[in-house]
């Protein structure tokens, strides 16, 4: 009977749910129409110059940090930016906006010219660029291995034909956001093609099933692994293009410059190297790498509160609530309901004394309207985007005809970022950007903004064709430098549905409205790890999927994968069940509950690898190839990762299952739930029962977990030789004092020595600290030469300069 009444219940809800999404079918149907004509309309008739190659090479120049060569009918710039970077400029083109840039200075590099016959080598120490008489490129190593054959890049109208040999045993991945396989070029279309990668930041509402293409994120930046080493290439070009990865890997960019950096090394170098150029995620508050919990739903203050209480209840740890639209007044852009949420600061405050942080959603469509306020004064900036007659471009979206904030305008961006003041003031804790790929409704084509339309472009002019893509990133600028202003004692927390190269700077990401499935959840692991490989390290799902209900099992499953992520939230449409950790009740609940307190005792990691995104760029998600990326095996792994060095990840993506097999990086591995070691196998079969996924610690590690004030040094025993984990710890908000604990572990043949070293000016955050030996049977222990005793495998110690411990090895 129960059951009946909740089917009929959720069946009315997705009804309503249904009706409220075609109320905008009538204006999604005229705006198709208006911008098919406008398109029409305002598009010039595409210009035919071009070239097929570049002609002969004539003559090269050496400039202090690389080289000038003139072809018959085009110009290359080599420019070497470090030792392992180097630009490639194909003229003639417009240079890019440098949006997607950070770093714009760079110390000289020393750089050889070279000829031989008739082509020509640029070389640093780490690199060397080999320009054929006909405009082909070979990069080399410093072992002189050959990592890329460019063939000579072929000018099409305004945009570029750039492709490059693959190996046959190449390995491609990137490129952003991807619902594909890890590895790209593995992917076929429906005729068992290959699969063609849009570069066009798109609204997959409704869409998002594995395979689908183009997705919200997209950045034109992929990574090569073949038999003699791996690169990156990073193409600095905003415009529509298409990429394929067959037999050649190929670009095709409708417009623009064709500008590329190739950089050589292991993915940590790449990472490293590319997030100097483009820039690095700063630290997050600390609460943000708990739990969020979100709803299309929330309508009321009581809801919120109720829902926060709820979490108390159900003794399961919340960090944020997110508010969708429905907070909202008429869906509008940085309005909160007073009649909804009557004390607004003082409810906030209320949340925050709970722990719970409120993020309020934001589109960037403003309601056309001269009601608004906001479109008044957009308005008196002549700030809007317009098509090329001068006219406003109006596009439905959630409040309903709306214009658009032209972000490529720092007068527009300044303006924007002032809007977020006020929802500060009364104690909004971070924002959510929604819709800024920018997305229109449409009945038919691209769910966005005419091409035509007409963006400042920091004053040198453009259109949307080159525009789009940075629209959601230049946006996030704007709100990441108005919570810096404004709230300048707090760290900015802002996730961004849409961005490109460089996002990282200022917002994490979410991957949209996945469709909830098993192989939905299968599909995230590749999404997430593709995106940190593309430089984005703050990234998760919809827990469950976004259109849905996932039933008990599905939400589990995900939300074990998702305690290891870096962005752990719940989300779900507005016609779906209401999905909170308890809905499923028993065990889920339980199981849901005590990995949440799993992921809030590793936050001393999550928080340490946050710290290390900062110094080097590295995903704290990453592939299984991280550290060993000459193992063919591992490239293509696409249903476990890595979190950090120390823990590899292994979610169950199957209905029903309860156990897999998992392929592992060389070396030797714990089993994190009972201590058995692995040792190197390629691969194993672990149990998985529904309260767990496999979980493998490496050998050689220290996790440092916090139980309350006490910081537990989990020990895992390293094989051979030494190593070193690190600590990182401040505040967990703010830009005041920090501290950085290095511990070391050598093994001897009768035990280990843990030396411990601490740095900075934060005083130490915990009260006691526990060391808990695996692997190892504990017989005596001294502190700083003092003998102590212990428990079992646990010691309980203050700070120290140096632990040994005389243990024996077992295998559990
Ligand atoms: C689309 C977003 O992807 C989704 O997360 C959100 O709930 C809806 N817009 C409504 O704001």
């Amino acid at each position: 009977m129960i059951d009946r009444f909740k089917q009929i219940q959720l069946k009315f809800k997705y009804l309503v749910g249904s009706l409220f999404y075609l109320s905008y079918a009538p204006k999604a149907f005229l705006y198709t129409r208006k911008r098919d004509i406008i398109e029409r309309q305002f598009t010039l008739a595409p210009t035919e110059e071009g070239f097929e190659k570049p002609g002969k090479l004539l003559r090269a120049e050496p400039k202090s940090t690389g080289a000038n060569f003139y072809f018959e009918l085009a110009e290359l710039e080599v420019s070497f930016l470090a030792e392992d970077l180097v630009r490639i400029d194909w003229k003639p083109g417009i240079p890019p906006i440098p949006y997607g840039i950070v770093r714009h200075e760079w110390q000289e590099v020393e750089t050889q010219l070279a000829q031989t016959g008739s082509n020509y080598s640029v070389s640093s120490r780490e690199l060397k660029v080999i320009i054929e008489v006909d405009g082909s490129l070979k990069f080399l190593d410093n072992s002189g291995q050959i990592l890329r054959e460019e063939l000579p890049p072929q000018s099409k109208g305004e945009g570029w034909i750039h492709q490059a040999q693959l190996r046959p045993e190449e390995h491609i991945y990137g490129l952003g956001e991807r619902a594909s396989s890890l590895n790209l070029r593995a992917a076929k279309d429906e005729q068992q093609q290959s699969k063609i990668y849009r570069m066009w930041n798109y609204d997959a509402a409704g869409k998002y099933t594995p395979g689908a293409d183009p997705m919200y994120l997209c950045i034109p930046v992929y990574l090569g692994f073949h038999s003699s080493g791996s690169y990156l290439i990073f193409y600095e070009n905003s415009f529509d293009a298409n990429f394929t990865f067959a037999e050649t890997a190929t670009a095709n960019f409708t417009g623009g410059a064709l500008r590329y950096y190739f950089i050589t090394g292991s993915p940590a170098q790449l990472l490293e190297r590319y997030t100097e150029l483009t820039g690095r995620a700063p630290l997050p508050p600390r609460w943000a790498l708990g739990y969020h919990q979100s709803k299309w739903g929330y309508r009321t203050e009581q809801a919120v509160r109720e829902e926060a209480k709820a979490f108390q209840f159900h003794n399961i740890p919340l960090s944020a609530i997110h508010l969708d639209i429905d907070c909202q007044v008429g869906n509008r852009a940085f309005t909160i309901d007073p009649e909804r949420f009557p004390q607004l600061a003082s409810f906030t405050q209320e949340l925050a004394e709970l722990g719970v942080q409120f993020i309020a959603i934001l589109n960037p469509g403003i309601k056309y309207s001269r009601d608004s306020n906001l479109f008044l004064e957009g308005q008196i900036l002549d700030g809007f985007c317009k098509l090329p007659n001068g006219e406003l471009v109006v596009a439905p979206v959630w409040p309903g005809w709306c214009v658009f904030p032209d972000f490529t305008n720092p007068k527009v961006r300044r303006w924007w970022s002032r809007q977020y003041a006020y929802l500060l003031d009364v104690g909004v804790a971070g924002f959510w950007h929604d819709m800024n790929e920018p997305a229109a409704f449409i009945i038919s084509g691209d769910r966005s903004l005419p091409k035509v339309t007409q963006h400042f472009m920091e004053g040198r002019g453009g259109d949307h064709r080159e525009a789009h893509n940075v629209y959601g990133l230049l946006q996030a600028e704007a709100g990441y430098e108005s919570l810096r202003q404004y709230r300048s004692e707090q760290r900015p927390f802002i996730v961004s549905r849409a961005g490109w190269a460089g996002l990282q700077r200022y917002a994490w990401t979410w991957t949209g409205d996945v469709e909830c499935s098993w192989r939905a959840l299968r599909q995230t692991i590749s999404t997430i790890v593709g995106l940190g490989l593309s430089g984005i390290p703050y990234s998760g799902p919809d827990i469950g999927g976004f259109q849905g209900n996932p039933g008990g099992e599905l939400y589990l499953r995900w939300f074990q994968m998702s305690t290891f992520l870096t962005f752990c939230r719940t989300h779900s449409s507005n016609n779906v069940e209401h999905r909170t950790p308890w809905t499923y009740g028993e065990p889920y609940l339980s199981i849901i509950r005590s990995f949440l307190q799993l992921r809030y005792r590793l936050l001393p990691y999550f928080y340490t690898l946050s710290w290390e995104a900062t110094q080097k760029g590295y995903p704290p998600v990453r592939p299984v190839f991280w550290s060993a990326s000459d193992n063919a095996a591992l490239w293509d792994v696409e249903d476990a990762f890595l979190l950090g060095d120390a823990l590899l990840v292994c979610p169950i993506v199957e209905a029903g299952a309860d156990s897999r097999s998992v392929i592992l990086p060389p070396g030797c591995w714990y089993n994190f739930w009972d201590d058995t070691v692995i040792e190197n196998q390629q691969q194993v079969h672990l149990q998985a029962p529904l309260d767990r996924i496999p979980l493998l610690v490496k050998a050689g590690s220290i996790l440092p977990m916090a139980e309350g004030k006490q910081l537990t040094l989990h020990i895992y025993p390293p094989v051979q030789d030494t190593s070193v984990s690190q600590l990182y710890s401040d505040a967990g908000d703010g830009y005041g004092a920090s501290r950085l604990d290095q511990f070391q572990i050598t093994q001897s043949a009768n035990g280990l020595e843990i030396t411990w070293q601490e740095q900075g000016d934060y005083p130490f955050p915990y009260t006691s600290v526990q060391l808990h030996l695996h692997g190892m049977k504990l017989q005596q222990a001294w502190v700083d030469d003092a003998e102590v005793s212990f428990e079992g495998q646990k010691l309980q110690c203050d700070r120290f300069g140096k632990v040994r411990l005389e243990a024996l090895s077992v295998t559990v």
